[in-house]
């Protein structure tokens, strides 16, 4: 596997990743858990708790992939609580609201139990919005009442940003983290009670024959548990979910804004301070929003970076980076069991990812030992919810058949290979037939087929990251064409110039 496209996450900065050894030899396992972030690691760590057997493989490095590309903020409601409430009702708001708060206390409990170095702490988090409009006021009211719904306290206050707020309230006892670090320490502390292998992919789950392959071995198990943000390969599960690129930067500022964490509703910004391994404060603002495979031509990163300008003291260069959100049909996540009754998901996280981590973990820990919970029947991805998921499949599936149809119609750009700039990547027309053609820095050109291998959508530019991305289901690509993320399991197949 290539190196994923990690460009400077806080969290990977100055990490010093720990490297485990690729799995080489075919070996058994009671659970065989695919990917090594979050959700993965803490999947292993109940079930190994209760001892079984298992095996944890990553195709890039531990903690190091989508989970080192979050805020590492763990919180108990959900972006959009109104809608939430709306939408399932306050009583089945509130549970999920709970379960997330059970969720930030097993994990609070392993960095106690491990002394995980990760900078766990507890804080407020602070919902407002800047504007004092007939509008803004409107929402953020709505927001509230949905918030006083599921029996969060709120308290009128609002403290620590450079700026004012229209409207604020704060909720106690939240969290964040290092991402990375937590998943790094974790990974060190179960080592011994559960074999981990990065830098290891699996290209194949024969589930009725209980038995997965990477390139160069196999793993028999009774469980495969799929914790890779999106589930390789062909799941019912992608045809209900939007897939979206969110934006993030890290700037060094003179004076941060208080702990915790800080949503902007009206301005579609969160922002947390972190204190860096160098000493340096830092100020993490995320906000900017595309579905993936179209990009704007101005740079969303670029619009963070004027923001933090613009309301703080910046004092050195900007980190930036991005990272995959899919969205679920009906605002909550697809996990449990799948239509194979040993093979088990986690997707649909949206924007409020960590936590769901921890509701995932317990809830598939818990199915694979046997035991019903009461979340089943509203997280299992097998749910069938029409009314409330009606707005959001028509939106996926216009989507996905606009480019799946109107790209392939879709005329190749005007230009030659000859005249592509360095550093760009273009769709062109190469002996009559539309090609992925990306010059490097170095001038040389890389042509490729632009057919996801997925379900053979036509994968666009990013220029922004320098990658091809499937407007379909979020398949993503380097310049050059190997894989960076699924559901697709191969990179685009080069072609000659
Ligand atoms: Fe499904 Fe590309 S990710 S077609």
């Amino acid at each position: 596997m290539t190196e994923p496209s990690l460009r400077g996450s806080l969290w990977l900065h100055d990490a010093d990743l720990r490297r485990y050894r690729p799995l080489t030899a075919s070996t058994r396992a009671d659970v065989l858990v695919v990917g090594a972030g979050m959700t993965g690691l803490l999947t292993a760590a109940r079930l190994a708790d209760n001892g079984l057997d298992v095996v944890v493989v990553d195709a890039g490095p531990v903690g190091g992939r989508n989970t080192a590309l979050s805020t590492g903020n763990l919180y108990a409601p959900v972006s959009r609580m109104a809608d939430l409430v709306a939408r399932w009702g306050g009583d089945t708001a509130t549970r999920v609201v709970q379960w997330r708060q059970q969720a930030v206390r097993s994990i609070e409990s392993l960095v106690h139990r491990y002394d995980l170095r990760c900078g766990f702490q507890r804080v407020t988090m602070q919902y407002g919005v800047q504007e004092r409009s007939r509008d803004a006021t409107a929402a953020f009211e709505r927001e509230l009442q949905a918030y006083q719904r599921v029996g969060l306290s709120c308290d009128h206050r609002q403290s620590g940003l450079p700026f004012a707020l229209g409207h604020a309230f704060q909720i106690p006892d939240q969290a964040q983290l290092d991402p990375a670090a937590f998943c790094q320490e974790l990974a060190q502390h179960l080592v011994g009670r559960v074999r981990v292998h990065d830098w290891t992919q699996i290209v194949d789950i024969d589930a009725a024959a209980g038995i997965a392959r990477t390139p160069d071995c196999s793993i028999r198990a009774r469980h495969f548990v799929l914790a890779t943000h999106s589930p390789a390969g062909f799941n019912l599960v992608q045809a209900e979910m939007e897939v979206y690129r969110e934006y993030a930067v890290a700037v060094p500022v003179r004076d941060m804004p208080a702990p915790g964490v800080h949503w902007i509703a009206d301005r579609q910004r969160s922002l947390r301070g972190v204190r860096g391994t160098d000493g340096r404060h830092w100020l993490v603002l995320v906000g900017e929003t595309h579905r993936t495979g179209e990009t704007p031509a101005t740079d969303p990163a670029q619009r963070l970076i004027d923001d933090a300008q613009r309301n703080f003291r910046v004092e050195g260069e900007p980190m930036c980076w991005s990272a995959q959100q899919f969205r679920s049909a009906d605002q909550l996540p697809y996990i449990g069991g799948s239509a194979h009754d040993n093979v088990w998901v986690a997707t649909g996280y949206g924007p409020d990812g960590l936590t769901w981590a921890g509701v995932a973990a317990r809830m598939i820990a818990e199915g694979i030992q046997g035991s019903s919970n009461e979340m089943d029947g509203v997280l299992s991805p097998m749910r069938f919810t029409p009314v409330r998921s009606a707005a959001g499949w028509l939106r996926t599936n216009a989507t996905v058949a606009r480019h799946m149809v109107g790209d392939r119609l879709a005329a190749a750009s005007a230009g030659t290979a000859q005249t592509l700039a360095p550093g760009c990547g273009a769709l062109l027309a190469v002996d009559g037939k539309r090609t992925a053609v990306y010059r490097d820095d170095a001038g040389t050109l890389h042509a490729m087929s632009p057919l996801c291998p997925h379900l053979k959508c036509v994968v666009q530019w990013n220029g922004h990251e320098r990658t091809w991305d499937c407007p379909c289901h979020g398949s993503r690509f380097s310049a050059t064409g190997q894989l960076l993320e699924g559901p697709a399991k191969q990179g685009l197949t080069p072609q000659t110039l």
